[in-house]
């Protein structure tokens, strides 16, 4: 019988750590009233979302998304057997310490040329495609079946949060809005009306489940399925002004529209702009993009110069958004999610 492959104790070592970092995090929040606080309840620990395991460097991300465990393996070459047999040892510590039992394991090694064509593994027994989970009391649906994002970004935790709690009494408009995290949680904190835009209608019913999944009514909120670009010019032409602009598109894509592909680094210029001509003065934009080729630095550099070009009776002012929870980049290491507020008032 051939000898089983090791686990590479170094890789275990720097994984185990990782996770160690997050339970100490928990264990410091436990005064939070939040569903990441409450590390130790069984029944809450099944309901969480986090992110276990990203480091820079590392080609595997876990995230845990209520009961099932996301692993994620980002490399050219599927994981060799060493690789493979680490993967399988610390699934095993991850188990036992979130109680999950349901997992699946994505090889995106194609990442970038053949998008659609992800490897994916599931844990033995009937694995359901679809399931929920919580965020900060907000529950979502999850899913395997449309398309590679289970169906919300982790990252974007304190972004929603401080929609949610900026949200009372507010207009908002969400753009690039994928299954409508923002606007669930703009309408939790009480926002009048808000607008999910996005181009899949896949998407925008999975959003309107995730109103409905939290017991708010979609009666007086629109889903538009309709190119971002194309209702912010029609939303100018009406003269449409919104209290809070949400932007989070990707940073490339390819849609059927007149507008034609979207490339961040040379629509931001004309995004930006359109963003603030849909805001109220006193209004704020919420902007954010996991572009890899910026730097946060680089975004606000790029923002500042399109705000100096503005003629107008409108002044805007940078601000920075929350810092990321500590299940993403410690505090010292570059964001790969960067975002930040443009804030609206009117020259007196
Ligand atoms: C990065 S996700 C956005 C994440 C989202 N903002 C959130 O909070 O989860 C990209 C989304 O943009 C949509 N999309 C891509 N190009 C678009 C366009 N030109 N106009 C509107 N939606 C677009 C996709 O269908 C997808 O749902």
């Amino acid at each position: 019988m051939p000898t089983p492959i090791a686990a590479n104790s170094a890789l275990l070592r720097r994984w185990t750590e990782a996770i160690e970092r997050r339970e100490r995090w928990l264990a410091s929040s436990a005064t939070d009233d939040t569903d990441l606080a409450s590390a130790d309840s069984q029944k809450q620990n099944q309901t969480r979302t986090m992110r276990w395991l990203h480091s820079d460097g590392d080609p595997l991300r876990i995230e845990q998304l209520g009961p099932v465990l996301a692993l994620s393996w980002f490399k050219d070459q599927e994981p060799n057997e060493q690789e493979q047999a680490s993967i399988d040892a610390f699934l095993e510590i991850l188990k036992e310490k979130t109680g999950c039992s349901r997992w699946y394991f994505q090889i995106r090694s194609n990442r970038g040329r053949t998008p659609n064509e992800e490897a994916l593994k599931f844990s033995p027994g009937v694995f359901e495609p679809r399931w929920e989970a919580q965020e900060n009391g907000l529950k979502y649906g999850f899913r395997i079946d449309s398309g590679l994002s289970a169906g919300l970004f982790l990252d974007q935790r304190r972004n929603r949060a401080w929609v949610r709690e900026h949200a009372k009494g507010k207009t908002v408009l969400n753009l690039f809005c994928y299954t409508g995290g923002f606007s669930v949680s703009a309408a939790a904190g009480g926002a009048v009306k808000t607008v999910s835009v996005d181009v899949s209608k896949t998407f925008l019913e999975w959003a309107k489940e995730n109103f409905t999944r939290n017991n708010l009514s979609v009666e007086g909120h629109e889903f538009r399925a309709m190119d971002s670009r194309e209702y912010l010019a029609w939303a100018r032409k009406k003269e449409l002004l919104f209290d809070l602009v949400i932007c989070d598109p990707p940073s490339f894509s390819r849609t059927s529209s007149k507008a034609g592909l979207f490339r961040i680094e040379q629509d931001f210029a004309t995004l930006l702009n359109s963003l603030i001509d849909v805001t109220k003065p006193g209004g704020q934009i919420l902007f954010s993009s996991n572009y890899e080729a910026w730097t946060l630095g680089q975004f606000e550099f790029e923002a500042q110069k399109i705000l100096h070009a503005r003629k107008t009776k409108l002044t805007a002012q940078l601000a920075a958004t929350p810092p990321p929870d500590l299940d993403f980049e410690p505090p010292n290491q570059p964001r790969n999610m960067k975002s930040f507020l443009v804030k609206i008032s009117e020259i007196k």
